[in-house]
């Protein structure tokens, strides 16, 4: 995948220099994420995607755009920035229950009351101050529908650690108690980085970090596997 240029993106959309920089290194990170698969086994045991119409909100390249295909009725990735919006489009060009909008979380064109699933991860885009986005979710979540925010846990684990080293002003319990005030539950759950070697981990770190803080996590962590903490945020409609 070529790199994308940094300011293709509508109006609204928090910058992601991860992915928006270095998608390639991005797909290697999401080929690490979860091996086990613990975020789909706890939003499937919620509701399950077999026949459900599923909105993947920020969905980037459309890396998890193919796995609800599999068992939904329809899926619609939203995304800001145009450059990935167009590459998630050539990635599921052959899934015909799936289209790629480029477009917002706070100015989502999908019509009212159609979405059984909506899943944002790594959403920056969901936190302190998302009030639009969480309007646009109630008009468009069905009767039933459940909305799922994929977050950090930056109090745990090693990567919460580090996490919250790079971020000291962000502050956890000021995030939950914003959306526990909007009516969500929040599971916390471990997850981890598996990589196959540990250059993609070391390249991943150097995308996710500043370059202080990537050298310094390099210096301390051995291997390539990284424990790490989350939070599935859960709201239903
Ligand atoms: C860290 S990436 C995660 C991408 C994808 N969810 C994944 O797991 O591969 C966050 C994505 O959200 C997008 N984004 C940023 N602001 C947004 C907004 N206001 N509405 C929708 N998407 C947004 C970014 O362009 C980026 O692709």
């Amino acid at each position: 995948m070529a790199a994308v240029a940094a300011v293709d993106a509508v109006a609204g959309a928090i910058p992601s220099p991860n992915i928006w920089r270095f998608p390639d290194v991005y797909e290697v990170e999401n080929q690490a994420v979860d091996p086990e698969l613990v975020i789909e086994h706890t939003l499937q045991g919620i509701r399950p995607w077999r026949d459900a119409a599923i909105l993947d909100i920020g969905c980037g390249t459309g890396f998890h755009l193919p796995r609800f295909a599999a068992r939904a009725h329809s899926v619609i990735g939203v995304e800001a920035h145009r450059g990935l919006a167009t590459m998630a489009r050539r990635r599921v060009c052959h899934l015909r229950n799936v289209s790629v909008l480029t477009g917002s979380a706070q100015r989502l064109a999908v019509p009212d009351h159609s979405i059984d699933v909506a899943h944002a991860r790594w959403a920056y885009f969901f936190g302190p101050g998302c009030e639009a986005g969480l309007r646009q979710l109630a008009r468009v979540m069905r009767r039933g529908g459940v909305a799922f925010v994929i977050d950090n846990d930056a109090t745990r684990s090693t990567f919460g650690r580090w996490f919250q080293r790079a971020l000291p002003t962000y502050d956890q319990g000021q995030v939950d108690a914003f959306f526990a005030r909007h009516g969500w539950d929040a599971l916390r759950r471990d997850i981890c980085w598996r990589f196959e070697r540990r250059a993609d981990l070391e390249a991943v770190v150097r995308i996710e970090f500043s370059p202080e803080q990537a050298e310094q996590i390099l210096a301390e962590h051995v291997g390539a596997y990284v424990d790490y903490a989350i939070t599935i945020r859960v709201r239903r409609y």
